[in-house]
C-alpha cells in the first residue's frame, strides 16, 4: 500500500479498445494502483470478453500490478496461460472451482498471488474454509458479465461478515469489491471493510475523463 489504506484497481473492460495502451497509461498517471482485467467465457456469464492476448498486450504497456478475474467454466485448465501473460493476481470464482484449495495452490505455485471469489447469491461460508489459502477475496457487488450495473446494497452484510473472519484468520488478505463502484457506493463498501475497489464505467466512461474519474473515487475515502 502506498500512502492510503486502499487500492484502486481500474477495470479496462469500459476502455476504449481502439488505444487500449493510452487509456491504461492514463490511468496510471491518474493515480490508478492495479488494471483489473475480466475474463468472460459466455458459459459462466453472458458475455465474452478477453483472453491472455489482451493481459500480455497490458504487461507490456505497465508495470502496475495486473489483477486479472476469471468469469469462465474450469478456470484450472488457463491458470499458466493468464500467469505466463503477466497475471500478477489471480482470481477464480467458488462457484466454478469444486477443488478450491488446489486451485489456489497451483496459482500461487505458478509464481502469482491467488485470489477467490462469490457471486452475490453465493454466502460467505462457501468461502471460509479456503481462506487462509488465499491472497485476496473479491466479493461480487453485483451479477458478473457486464460494466455499468448498480452496486447492489444488500451485499453490504457480506462484506463486513467476511472483512470479520479475514480479520480474525489472516488479516493480511486483501478485501476487494466489484460492480456498480463510484463516488456514490465507494464510502459504504468501505465503511464494511473492502479496501481494494474495482471500477470500469466510473473511471473509463467519466464524462470528465479518466482523471476525474479516479479522483471522484479517491475523494470519498
Ligand atoms: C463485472 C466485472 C467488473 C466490471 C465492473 O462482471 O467483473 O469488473 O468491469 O464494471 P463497473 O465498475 O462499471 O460496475
Ligand atoms: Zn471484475
Amino acid at each position: 500500500m502506498k500512502e492510503n489504506d486502499f487500492l484502486i484497481s481500474s477495470s479496462i473492460l469500459s476502455a476504449d479498445f481502439t488505444r487500449l495502451g493510452d487509456q491504461i497509461k492514463q490511468a496510471e498517471q491518474a493515480g490508478t494502483d492495479w488494471i483489473h482485467i475480466d475474463v468472460m467465457d459466455g458459459h459462466f456469464v453472458p458475455n465474452i470478453s478477453m483472453g491472455p492476448f489482451i493481459v500480455e498486450a497490458c504487461r507490456r504497456v505497465t508495470d502496475l500490478p495486473l489483477d486479472v478475474h476469471l468469469m469462465i467454466e474450469k478456470p484450472e485448465r488457463y491458470l499458466g496461460n493468464f500467469i505466463n501473460a503477466g497475471a500478477d493476481y489471480l482470481t477464480v470464482h467458488i462457484e466454478t472451482c469444486p477443488e478450491m484449495d488446489n486451485t489456489l495452490s497451483k496459482i500461487q505455485e505458478l509464481g502469482c498471488k491467488a485470489g477467490m471469489t462469490l457471486n452475490p447469491g453465493t454466502s460467505a461460508e462457501e468461502i471460509e474454509p479456503y481462506l487462509e489459502l488465499a491472497d485476496l477475496v473479491l466479493v461480487m457487488t453485483v451479477q458478473p458479465g457486464f460494466s455499468g450495473q448498480s452496486f447492489m446494497f444488500d451485499i453490504l452484510p457480506k462484506i463486513e461478515q467476511i472483512r470479520k473472519k479475514i480479520d480474525q484468520i489472516k488479516p493480511e488478505i486483501l478485501l476487494e469489491v466489484d460492480g456498480g463502484i463510484n463516488e456514490e457506493t465507494i464510502k459504504s463498501a468501505y465503511d464494511h471493510g473492502a479496501r481494494v475497489f474495482v471500477a470500469a464505467s466510473a473511471i473509463f466512461k467519466h464524462p470528465q475523463g479518466i482523471q476525474a474519474g479516479i479522483d471522484s473515487l479517491v475523494k470519498e475515502l
